[in-house]
C-alpha cells in the first residue's frame, strides 16, 4: 500500500534543504520518494495536506516512562523554592515497585500514545524505577513491548537499604546478566548524591562487556565528570550537560557522542539552560528530548523543548527540529529516523502550519495535525 503526501507547503527532510511544494511517497513502512510535487509519481492513496509544513517525526532519545505513582507534591514544593534532589527518584521507585504489571503498562501505553499525538515516532525509555534484579528486569520487559530503543538504568541511584559499594556490584553482576538480553543500551546517573567517576566507569565498563551501547546522565546539577566519561568510553550520547567546562565542550565536539539537552527538565528543575550555542558553534552534535518522568520533566511534548531551544537557547528553528529529529536518531546510533529519504522509516509529522518556524512562533499551541508512524497513519 502506497501514499502519495502531496500539497505540501514546506518539507524538512535532514537529508538537504526543505523543499517548497513538495510530496512525499509512502509504501509500505519505508519513504520510497519525495521531491517536487509537480514530478511525483503516482501512489494508492492521495492526501493533500493544502499548503502545510512536513517534517520527520520526532525522535525522542531520553525518557523514563516505566514508573508508577506522582510526585506532584515535590514540584510544587521545588516551584515554591525547594532545590531538585536525585533523592526523589526513591519516591518513585517505592510506587514503581508496589505496581503490578498491568498498572506500569498502562502509564507506559499513555504516555507513548501522548507523545505519537504531538509527532513523536521513535521513543527511547529507560529502567532505573526497580532497582532490584527483578523489578528493573520487568521494566526492560515491559519498555521493549511499547517503545522502539530501552536503556536499563540500573544505576540509577543506590536504594536507601544497600551501600552504594554493593549495589554497584550487583548491578555490574546479577542485574547486568539478567537484564542485558532485554536492552540495546546501559545508562548511569553519574551526579553528585548517585554515582561517582569511578563506579560510573565500572557500570559502563560491564555494560560494554555485555554488549550493550552506553549512554551518561551527566552534568545535571552542576560540574563534574560525566560528559568527561561518557567521551572517554564511546557512549552514543550524554544527556543533560547543564553544567559545561570549556574542556567538555572541547571533548564532545572532537567526539561522536551526542549532547542531549533536556531543557524542559531544566526549567522543571530550576536550573540554568544548557549552552546550545557554545556546543554546536564548537561542532558538536546536539540532540533535544523531553527527559519525560514524573519527577525532574513530567512533559511528552518534543514541541516544548524545541520551543524553549529556540526562544531561549539561541538555537534557530532548523537547528533545533533537526535536534530534535536527527540528532535524537544519532544519539541512537540510528539511520532509519529522524530523517525523511528514500528506504527510511515512513515516520512523518504534519503541521499544522505552513512552516516549522511555528513552532517557535507559536509556543504552547498544539500544531500536530497528522501522523505516520513506520507508514500507518496514527493521527
Ligand atoms: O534524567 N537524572 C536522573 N534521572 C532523571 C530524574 C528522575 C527523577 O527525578 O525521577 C532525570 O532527570
Amino acid at each position: 500500500m502506497s501514499v502519495l503526501i502531496t500539497g505540501i507547503g514546506e518539507l524538512t527532510t535532514n537529508d538537504g534543504p526543505a523543499l517548497a511544494a513538495a510530496a512525499l511517497v509512502l509504501d509500505g513502512d519505508r519513504v520510497a520518494w519525495t521531491g517536487a510535487a509537480a514530478a511525483a509519481p503516482d501512489a494508492d492513496e492521495r492526501v493533500d495536506v493544502g499548503g502545510r509544513a512536513v517534517l520527520p517525526g520526532w525522535v525522542d532519545s531520553h525518557t523514563h516512562l516505566v514508573f508508577a505513582g506522582d510526585r506532584t507534591a515535590e514540584f510544587a514544593a521545588r516551584m515554591a523554592g525547594e532545590p531538585y534532589t536525585a533523592g526523589g527518584i526513591a519516591v518513585t521507585v517505592a510506587a514503581t515497585r508496589a505496581a503490578s504489571d498491568d498498572e506500569l503498562r498502562s502509564v507506559l501505553r499513555r504516555h507513548v500514545a501522548e507523545a505519537v499525538s504531538q509527532g513523536t515516532t521513535c521513543l527511547e525509555t529507560k529502567t532505573g524505577y526497580g532497582l532490584t534484579v527483578a523489578d528493573e528486569l520487568r521494566s526492560a520487559k515491559l519498555a521493549a513491548e511499547e517503545v522502539d530503543e530501552v536503556t536499563f538504568l540500573g544505576a540509577h541511584l543506590a536504594p536507601a537499604d544497600v551501600s552504594t559499594k554493593n549495589y554497584v556490584d550487583l548491578v555490574v553482576g546479577e542485574m547486568l546478566s539478567t537484564v542485558a538480553p532485554h536492552v540495546r543500551w546501559a545508562d548511569v546517573f553519574c551526579e553528585t548524591g548517585a554515582f561517582d567517576e569511578d563506579d560510573s566507569r565500572a557500570v559502563l565498563t560491564a555494560a560494554a562487556s555485555h554488549g550493550l551501547g552506553l549512554r551518561v546522565h551527566g552534568n545535571q546539577l552542576g560540574h563534574g565528570p560525566g560528559v568527561r566519561l561518557a567521551v572517554e568510553v564511546g557512549a552514543a550520547s550524554v544527556d543533560h550537560c547543564t553544567y559545561l567546562t570549556r574542556s567538555d565542550v572541547d571533548a564532545l565536539a572532537q567526539s561522536d557522542t551526542v549532547a542531549t539537552l533536556l531543557p524542559a527538565c531544566d526549567l522543571s528543575t530550576r536550573q540554568p539552560l544548557p549552552d546550545a550555542r557554545t556546543l554546536l558553534d564548537s561542532g558538536a552534535t546536539v540532540a533535544l528530548a523531553t527527559n519525560c518522568n514524573p519527577g525532574s520533566s513530567y512533559t511528552s511534548s518534543m514541541a516544548y523543548c524545541v520551543a524553549t531551544a529556540v526562544l531561549q537557547m539561541r538555537m534557530s528553528v532548523a537547528e533545533a527540529v533537526r535536534a530534535a529529529t536527527w540528532g535524537g536518531a544519532r544519539a541512537l546510533r540510528r539511520e532509519d529516523v529522524g530523517v525523511l529519504r528514500v528506504g527510511a522509516r515512513a515516520d512523518v509529522h504534519v503541521l499544522d502550519a505552513p512552516s516549522v518556524t511555528h513552532l517557535a512562533y507559536r509556543p504552547g499551541v498544539p500544531l500536530t495535525h497528522a501522523v505516520w508512524r513506520a507508514g500507518v497513519r496514527v493521527r
